[in-house]
């Protein structure tokens, strides 16, 4: 079975008609349902309901159709990023989310520049699903985010579990505390980010509070870290942050850290199944000499 019978077969089961398919196709009908008639006699099994008309497809012909599509999307997504490892010239294009900026971020891309000058770094705000598309695409690189997705494409590594902490306006009465747990946080009216793409550090942040058996007074879904940090500030919620966003220093906002065991978010490094260019390999490089330099604790892998 080649890919183009399975283009062919989706053009027919989509348009639900054999003239306008190969109109799509910009080939002559017969052709086409030659090529239909050949599939199934390939897979010994009808696709298409015999004299239907429009056309119908039969079970078996529904599931080829899922599976076509997907099987589709792949050889389109791999023809993008092998086309970005193949490119000759170096460059590197990082996406990130907007946390990662307030802890090593920008620290592990100069690292990265001194070491090697000849390679162009390109930083992207993204967040972590729109990254594992972007890398599908080959519009960028590498991603460092923090939801663990399961795409067989991508090749994930943790870099570490970072501690997450509540920001609260100064005059909050659970500002007058050292430390706190989740539990604390029930009544409270908790903002929450980035409202969309879902899933998101949002549904991080909701999943550890489910874990912890805690449901907040009010939940709400703001677009973005920094609007969310201002709405701290302006006294309209508590926010749940990775504590490398305490760098972000405002006069209306502290922080204080969640004891509870569970409460961390993680740090990944998303790239290309099997990409191995020495780029990728020399940035994790960098991320473990900053690390190994101010102290944080990690498990190395390599690519
Ligand atoms: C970190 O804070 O550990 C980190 C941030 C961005 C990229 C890599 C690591």
């Amino acid at each position: 079975m080649e890919l183009r019978h399975l283009r062919y077969f989706v053009a027919v089961a989509e348009e639900r008609n054999f003239t306008r398919a190969a109109e799509r196709l910009h080939i002559a009908q017969p052709p086409l349902s030659r090529q239909i008639q050949q599939l199934e006699e390939l897979l010994d099994v009808v696709l298409i309901e015999k004299g239907s008309r429009p056309l119908r497809l039969t079970e078996a012909g529904e599931f080829f159709l899922v599976h076509a599509r997907t099987l589709l999307d792949q050889a389109r997504d791999l023809k993008a990023m092998t086309q970005r490892v193949g490119k000759l010239e170096r460059k590197l294009v990082v996406g990130f989310v907007a946390s990662t900026l307030y802890g090593e971020l920008p620290d592990i891309v100069r690292r990265f520049s001194e070491r090697f000058p000849q390679v162009e770094v390109t930083l992207h705000e993204m967040m972590t699903v729109e990254q594992m598309q972007a890398l599908k695409e080959g519009r960028i690189d590498v991603g460092f985010g923090r939801l663990k997705s399961e795409d067989p494409s991508i090749r994930r590594i943790t870099l570490r579990e970072e501690r997450m902490v509540a920001a609260l306006p100064p005059n909050h009465r659970l500002a007058e505390r050292n430390a706190l747990w989740l539990r604390d946080l029930v009544h409270e009216k908790l903002l929450v980010y980035p409202k969309s793409p879902r899933p998101s550090f949002a549904d991080q942040v909701l999943a550890v509070l489910s874990e912890a058996n805690v449901v907040p007074g009010a939940v709400a879904e703001v677009r973005e870290l920094q609007i969310a940090m201002g709405l701290v500030a302006a006294g309209q919620g508590i926010a749940i942050v990775p504590e490398s966003v305490q760098a972000m220093h405002h006069r209306n906002v502290v922080y204080r850290p969640l004891d509870d065991k569970h409460a961390f978010s993680p740090i990944l490094f998303s790239v290309r199944h099997m990409d191995r260019s020495p780029e990728l390999g020399h940035l994790l490089a960098a991320v473990y000499s900053i690390y190994d330099e101010l102290g944080i604790a990690y498990v190395p892998e390599t690519l």
